[in-house]
């Protein structure tokens, strides 16, 4: 488990703060929507109150050895080159298209693709995507890997003043499940591990989310009184296409229902002090 304790600092008149969940992008696939992840990724990087956090299955990670390796997934760009060392190439592609949120993401999460190559290849595709992220400084390329799991604190300033402090519990996730009601119910019992306000997970690529309150009674010399709090529920979803013209995915194969591609947002009202959970 890594912690981190995230400090921002937003200009004086911001009203919000948004959190970004990027999930299992699956770079170097041919059903990486590749543009989605581009214009997203581009819109995290012209708004200077949003940070993000990107759970795992960054690259797809299926080298040539790997039982499940076919060619004819390979994104096209990964098809007239050598690929002896497949799962590098991906981890410099994903690192050129992650260039421009490099000082809004806050964490980069192992998925079981990266897993895969980490444990059986003797490579990480993590160290060496942060490596091109944050070239020469070590300290930002281990502040950003939040590996298998980590739970961060943000403690939002406006102008150097408190704003927003909550706590995110990321991991990428593991099990599977077919419907999004069972992926949210995967991410709920993340709240058997640890309590923060927000927990987020990929892996199922179903983007769902959900928020439930609980009592928090504050207590001072005199007694109680009634709070409550909010936790947020986050299934981020992916950007991995499940039905292509002319090529059947494993996604086709099985007859998934098609993948809602894209990832959720949580946006943080810093004057009321409550968020609200959506499509980005
Ligand atoms: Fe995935």
């Amino acid at each position: 488990m890594e912690t981190r304790l995230i400090r921002v600092d937003l200009d004086k008149s911001a009203d919000h703060f948004s959190l970004v969940c990027v999930g299992d992008m699956h770079i170097g696939s041919v059903n990486c929507d590749e543009d989605k992840i581009a214009r997203d990724i581009s819109r995290i990087a012209k708004s200077q109150t949003t940070r993000a956090i990107v759970i795992g299955d960054i690259i797809e990670g299926i080298n040539t050895s790997d039982p499940r390796f076919d060619f004819k997934s390979l994104a096209p760009q990964f098809r007239n080159c050598d690929i002896t060392n497949l799962s590098q190439l991906q981890a410099e592609a994903a690192a050129e298209l992650l260039t421009p949120i490099t000082e809004h993401a806050d964490g980069f999460l192992i998925g079981n693709h990266e897993d895969v190559v980490f444990r059986k290849y003797h490579y990480d595709p993590m160290v060496d995507m942060l490596a091109r992220l944050y070239p020469g400084d070590k300290y930002q390329q281990h502040r950003r890997n939040w590996k298998y799991g980590c739970v961060a604190r943000y403690k939002v300033t406006k102008g150097g003043m408190p704003a927003l402090d909550f706590e995110v519990y990321a991991t990428h996730g593991t099990g599977s499940s077919s419907t999004k009601e069972g992926a949210l119910k995967k991410c709920k019992k993340l709240a058997e591990v640890v309590d923060v306000d927000v927990y987020m997970c990929g892996h199922h690529h179903k983007r769902i989310h959900d928020s439930e309150t609980q009592l928090r009674v504050k207590w001072n010399g005199n007694g109680g009184r009634v709070g409550h709090r909010r936790k947020g529920f986050v299934s981020t979803g992916a950007y991995m296409k499940t039905y292509l013209d002319g090529y059947a995915g494993y996604g086709e194969r099985r007859t998934y229902a098609p993948v809602e591609i894209g990832s959720t947002v949580i946006d943080f009202d810093l004057d009321a002090n409550t968020f609200d959970i959506s499509n980005y």
